[in-house]
């Protein structure tokens, strides 16, 4: 009988703690309050981002690192999902927010793919207490907070400041055709002109997913017409069928002339090797591609590899910051926001970044723990003209930018500049 009794008795205990944890399914809303679910999630922060494999991952690794060294009872699930500025990522992300599923902190680019996406839709956690809990509001860049913040709250924190106009370059190959750095468009035609002429791949393109393609259109965009009307195209201040944007078009055109046959079967990574190895010149990439060849190719700054803004945008720096939140109901806000404040102190930032090829989001920064192309790039961030990214979510919406991602596609394999300006055009309402 007494057994009896006993095994009720667990059994109504097992009932009572599943009761308690049941009940993290509907939180919803703010999880402000601690959310103290009582489950096994509590130890667990699930990190979603897109940085797996060559090239991406090691920054993060780093950090997850520095992060388990400080939080041994928390456990860590690197949820990446391959695939370049978040190809496959973004659409996974999408299923699972749409579903209540969150993870409990997600890569997203400062200002559109953040505001106009998961903010707008009411997704996320304002993080005002945190910044200031954490003394972190002067610590950024304030062009930076106004990329996550809208309404007066801000809503993620950056680790990190890409810039995406860069061209990276073989120095042996520079130097055996004599090639100066060159710093107009114009400059750029003769020097793939050069080079094409000396049998050298000029520029390395891997475009099997259409971003790095749009990467070089939109610092054509930039170059042609500067920073303040090119921020203007996203405000809808400047129109698509602009003479400028045409002519953008046209040195696009001239450009895909120039690169390597096999670009469409090549991502990113396959194409920057192309540089690495001395079989391309030069490829058009955000500095990433910086930590792609120091740590998966191991190659030298300033001996193998050199690095010049993308010419016309000399003076402009297009910036590309990748930030992690907190969104609405996950079960444990306290035990991710452990890890934001990991990933925002200046041990993590400088864990991360010198890996990663970008700069610290932070301002105090140890700029000891970076290369050449680090201290440079940081110098550069605050003597430049700041421009927000198109290819990387900044700075118009992701339907647009599926569209944009579209209409590049076409226009590399069919190069027809009328029809292209006419497909902008139509595409502007989606802005
Ligand atoms: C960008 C992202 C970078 C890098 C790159 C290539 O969108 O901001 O951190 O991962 O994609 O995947």
């Amino acid at each position: 009988m007494w057994k009896k009794s006993l095994a009720l008795l667990f059994l109504f205990m097992l009932l009572l703690l599943a009761a308690c944890g049941g009940d993290d399914q509907d939180t919803g809303g703010s999880t402000d309050d601690g959310g103290d679910s009582g489950s096994g999630d509590e130890d667990t922060v699930e990190i979603f981002s897109w940085w797996t494999g060559a090239g991406e991952e090691d920054g993060l690794l780093a950090l997850i690192d520095l992060f388990e060294e400080k939080h041994p009872d928390i456990t860590v699930e690197n949820a990446a999902v391959a695939g370049g500025a978040g190809t496959n990522a973004k659409a996974v992300l999408a299923t699972r927010m749409q579903g209540n599923d969150p993870p409990s902190t997600f890569q997203v680019h400062g200002g559109a793919e953040l505001n106009e996406s998961w903010v707008a839709a009411d997704k996320m956690t304002p993080l005002n207490d945190f910044y200031e809990e954490n003394e972190l509001t002067d610590k950024f860049p304030e062009e930076l907070l106004d990329l996550v913040s809208k309404d007066g709250d801000i809503y993620s924190v950056p680790v990190n400041i890409h810039r995406g106009n860069v061209l990276f370059y073989n120095m042996e190959l520079f130097e055996e055709n004599d090639i100066e750095v060159p710093t107009t468009l114009d400059e750029f035609v003769d020097v793939l002109e050069q080079l094409d002429s000396a049998g050298v791949v000029p520029l390395a393109l891997g475009d099997k997913e259409s971003w790095p393609a749009t990467q070089i259109f939109e610092n054509l965009l930039l170059a042609t017409l500067g920073p303040n009307d090119y921020r203007g195209l996203w405000a809808g201040d400047v129109s698509f069928d602009d003479p400028r944007v045409v002519e953008a078009a046209e040195y696009f055109q001239t450009i895909i002339g120039y690169v390597n046959e096999d670009h469409a079967s090549r991502n990113w990574q396959d194409a920057a090797q192309l540089v690495g190895g001395k079989e391309a010149a030069m490829t058009n990439m955000g500095d990433w591609a910086k930590g792609y060849f120091s740590n998966d190719l191991d190659l030298e700054t300033n001996q193998d590899f050199g690095y010049f803004a993308f010419p016309g945008t000399t003076e402009d720096f297009m910036v590309i910051t990748d930030t992690f939140g907190l969104p609405d109901g996950v079960e444990n806000p306290d035990t991710v926001k452990e890890f934001l404040s990991v990933l925002a102190s200046v041990e993590g930032q400088d864990a991360f970044n010198p890996l990663k090829g970008s700069i610290p989001a932070r301002v105090d920064a140890d700029t000891s723990k970076y290369d050449e192309y680090g201290t440079d790039t940081m110098e550069d961030f605050q003597n430049s003209n700041l421009t927000p990214s198109l290819a990387h979510g900044s700075a118009a919406s992701e339907g647009f930018l599926t569209k944009i991602n579209q209409e590049v596609n076409i226009f590399v394999t069919q190069q027809d500049v009328d029809q292209f300006i006419e497909k902008l055009k139509q595409a502007e309402g989606e802005l």
